[in-house]
Parts: C-alpha cells; structure tokens; sequence
C-alpha cells in the first residue's frame, strides 16, 4: 500500500486511527512489495538482498481485504537493483533473478489477480497511485548545478518537466496492469504534478532513523532526503483527487 509518506508518520504511527465523528478507520500497511517479502518488516527493511514471493500476495491481502476503500501504491523499493524469486512451490529455492521492473511486474500481476477476482465494484473501491518522484539531481533542472533538493524553495516551472527518478518504462508497465483492471481500479495519477515540487520534500528538516555524523552535518545536502514529502504539502494534493474520486 502507502509506502511510507508524511501522512504515515503524523498521522498512522500506530498504524492506525479511528475518525470518532466519522466511524471511519484510516489504517496503514507496509507491504511495499505487494507481494510477500522479506521487506515486510516496518521498521527491519534496509537489506541488501530483497527476497520475494512473487505469487503470493495472500499473506497481505488478509490484512486489506476487510476495507471499504483501499489506496495502494508501489514503486521505490523495486529500484534497488536486482531482486530474487522465491514461488510458493518452492521452499528455499531462491536462485532465480530479476530486475527490478521485472519483479515488479510479477508482483503487480499478483497483485492484479487479486483484484479482478476478489473485488466487487459496488462494494469496495480500489486505488491505486503512481510513482511518486524524488529529486536528487538538481543538474536535472538546473543545468550545471550539483546540488539535489536541500534548499529548494520553489517549484520547477518548466512545463513537463520530468526527473529520472520517475522510470518510464516502470509507468508503461503499471498503465498496462491497470488498464487490465478497467473499472475495478482507479488511477490516482499523482507523477506529473509532483515532478514539479523539488520543494516539497523534508530534506534536513525531518527526523532521521541513524546517527548523523559531523561531516554529514557539515554538508547538509549530503543527507537531505530528497523522498518523502512534507504536510502541509504535496501529499494534500494527492487527497484531495482521491477525495475527488469517492
Ligand atoms: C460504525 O461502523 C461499524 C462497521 O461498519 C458498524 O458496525 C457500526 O454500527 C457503526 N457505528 C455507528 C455508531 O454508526
Ligand atoms: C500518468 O500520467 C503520465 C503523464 O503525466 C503518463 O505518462 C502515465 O502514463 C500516466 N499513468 C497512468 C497509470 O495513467
């Protein structure tokens, strides 16, 4: 589902929260994968080999299928480098290997089945967001500039603009899935819009997992996280097309 994003921490530390006036319950999964994998743990993750189980997205689904809407969306971790196959008809077997894209492919496919052979339109709605963008490279709007997205306080203005941490071959490859899907599944199609706010992410001012060190403290650009967004912020945006859609 939601890979980790602002309204997660704010609001979903807990994993989950109760709207009283609403009787509505907003929860958070980390599945980033989809599928089962041995990125599963919340916190545990970084890891330098990324297993999967390409055709078993059950273990999560368990978890999502009692919800009324459910908003997914994958993309990042896949762009890790290689990842290993591990099928269900096999117990330790993992030789097998994909690029990213392929995995993720498998993975959406999984995902996918699940989808048109679990979900009834009238009763449940399906979301799904696409890739969210970084922006680690300020060459990539600023030509000759060599920073990343530390102290950037406006949006990029050029129309189109389009970052290559937005992988295009990733976008065609999910259109496609969705599409499969035709109205069992709505685009939250949020890409674009985003690519525009190198201004909208944390960098340093956000609270890091480890220890910063003094040289990385000295060069404030050397740590920025250049990922996730801040609220107030893009995210927002992102709400109000779902809130548009229900
Ligand atoms: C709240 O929602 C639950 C689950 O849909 C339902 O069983 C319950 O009756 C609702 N409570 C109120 C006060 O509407
Ligand atoms: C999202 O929009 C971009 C252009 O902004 C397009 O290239 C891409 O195909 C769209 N993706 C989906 C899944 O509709």
């Amino acid at each position: 589902m939601l890979e980790i994003n602002n309204i997660v921490y704010r609001c979903c530390v807990l994993l989950f929260c109760h709207l009283q006036e609403y009787n509505a319950t907003v929860e958070f999964l980390w599945a980033p994968l989809l599928v089962e994998s041995n990125s599963d743990d919340p916190v545990n993750h970084r890891l330098s080999e990324r297993i999967i189980r390409p055709d078993s997205v059950l273990k999560h689904s368990s978890q999502w299928e009692h919800a009324d809407i459910l908003i997914f969306n994958s993309y990042l971790w896949w762009r890790q480098g290689p990842v290993k196959l591990l099928w269900s008809s096999e117990e330790n077997g993992n030789c097998e290997e994909l690029d990213g894209l392929g995995a993720m492919e498998l993975a959406m496919g999984a995902w996918a089945d699940w989808v048109a052979s679990k979900v009834i339109p009238q009763k449940k709605r399906v979301f799904f967001v696409t890739t969210s963008p970084t922006h680690f490279w300020s060459q990539e709007w600023e030509p000759g500039s060599e920073g990343n997205c530390y102290n950037q306080m406006r949006p990029i203005t050029l129309e189109g603009y389009w970052g290559s941490g937005s992988d295009l071959p990733t976008m065609r490859m999910v259109d496609k899935v969705l599409s499969g899907l035709g109205s069992k599944v709505s685009v939250i199609n949020i890409t674009q819009l985003s690519e525009y706010r190198k201004d909208g992410h944390p960098s340093i001012y956000r609270k890091f997992w480890e220890t910063l060190s003094p040289q990385q403290l000295a060069n404030p650009a050397s740590y920025s996280d250049c990922i996730h967004w801040c609220l107030p912020g893009v995210p927002d945006v992102w709400n109000e097309l779902i809130f548009h859609f229900l």
